[in-house]
């Protein structure tokens, strides 16, 4: 089954669109109405984009790509290996009024400069948030993928659950009376994680049809080294005691959107970091 893990995983991803854009998915009105806002880790720590370049891999259905050109960004061109997810983004990019500052590409992650020849080097910034990494098997071609497409002196922006969150389990997984989950898997498990799971984060009601998935548990050493090997520089990193969905059952929601822990911060749940393409 894991060998089968493209085609299980874009199946996957390729239902959870109509999901997304659907009563019970995202909410997309403050996109609609010109002024989008990511989650707020990032909305705090990305700074100003006005007149950059950017890539968005494994954009989904563009949301955060048309916040992105709504706050001035010269360029931005998602890539995801969801057809549905590439034709969703681009409707909405036109309904956003983001058509001319936009390009949605289907590619897998892997793949991706092959799909965009003559881009080497060609963004100021690389964004990728909220459920990337743990959908690639090779973190060390990600870094490579990443650096490949800054130019020197761009940036990778890079928000994630952190990976001593996901020792813990979520779903099933019954939280004790101070809301600490159970185990999952060790820290430094490296194999193919399987799930056959048809619920979907975004909408409680929605049972999905494609429900087998095949993700990777990457720690931070292997994240950070791959960032290193690949020629871009640590700028800075943040642990977040929050993250941005509810990743354990026991979450409580903040004011801001973000899910934390109902009392002690047992451990992070959110990492984020800036590291600069040297060169
Ligand atoms: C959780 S979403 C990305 C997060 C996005 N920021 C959001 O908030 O919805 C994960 C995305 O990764 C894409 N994806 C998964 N594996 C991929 C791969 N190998 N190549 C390209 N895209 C991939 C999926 O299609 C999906 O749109």
């Amino acid at each position: 089954m894991a060998e089968d893990w493209r085609a299980l995983n874009r199946a996957n991803w390729d239902e959870r669109v109509p999901v997304h854009l659907g009563p019970g998915g995202y909410d997309l009105a403050a996109h609609r109405a010109g002024a989008g806002r990511m989650g707020a880790i990032e909305e705090a720590e990305l700074g100003t984009v006005a007149g950059l370049r950017i890539l968005h891999p494994q954009c989904h259905v563009g949301h955060d790509s048309v916040a992105l050109a709504q706050r001035g960004a010269a360029e931005v061109v998602g890539v995801d290996f969801s057809p549905a997810a590439m034709a969703a983004a681009t409707v909405l990019a036109a309904e956003c009024g983001v058509a001319a500052t936009t390009r949605f590409v289907e590619s897998d992650l892997y793949a991706a400069p092959a799909a965009l020849p003559g881009e080497a080097g060609g963004f100021d910034l690389v964004f990728t948030t909220w459920g990337t990494i743990s959908w690639l098997p090779d973190i060390d071609a990600w870094a490579r993928v990443v650096a490949h497409f800054l130019r020197p002196g761009g940036a990778l922006y890079f928000a994630d659950g952190h990976p001593a969150a996901y020792v813990f389990d979520g779903p099933g997984a019954p939280d004790d009376a101070e809301g600490r989950p159970g185990w999952f898997a060790p820290y430094f498990t490296r194999a193919p994680q399987l799930f056959d799971n048809p619920d979907d984060y975004a909408d409680p009601a929605a049972r999905l049809a494609s429900s087998r998935t095949v993700e990777w548990l990457h720690p931070l050493c292997d994240i950070l080294g791959a960032l290193r090997a690949a020629g871009l520089r640590l700028d800075w990193l943040h642990e977040h005691p929050r993250i941005a969905w509810r990743l354990f059952p026991a979450l409580m929601q903040d004011t801001d959107g973000l899910w934390t822990w109902p009392g002690r911060p047992w451990l992070p749940l959110a990492l984020s970091l800036r590291a600069v393409r040297e060169g």
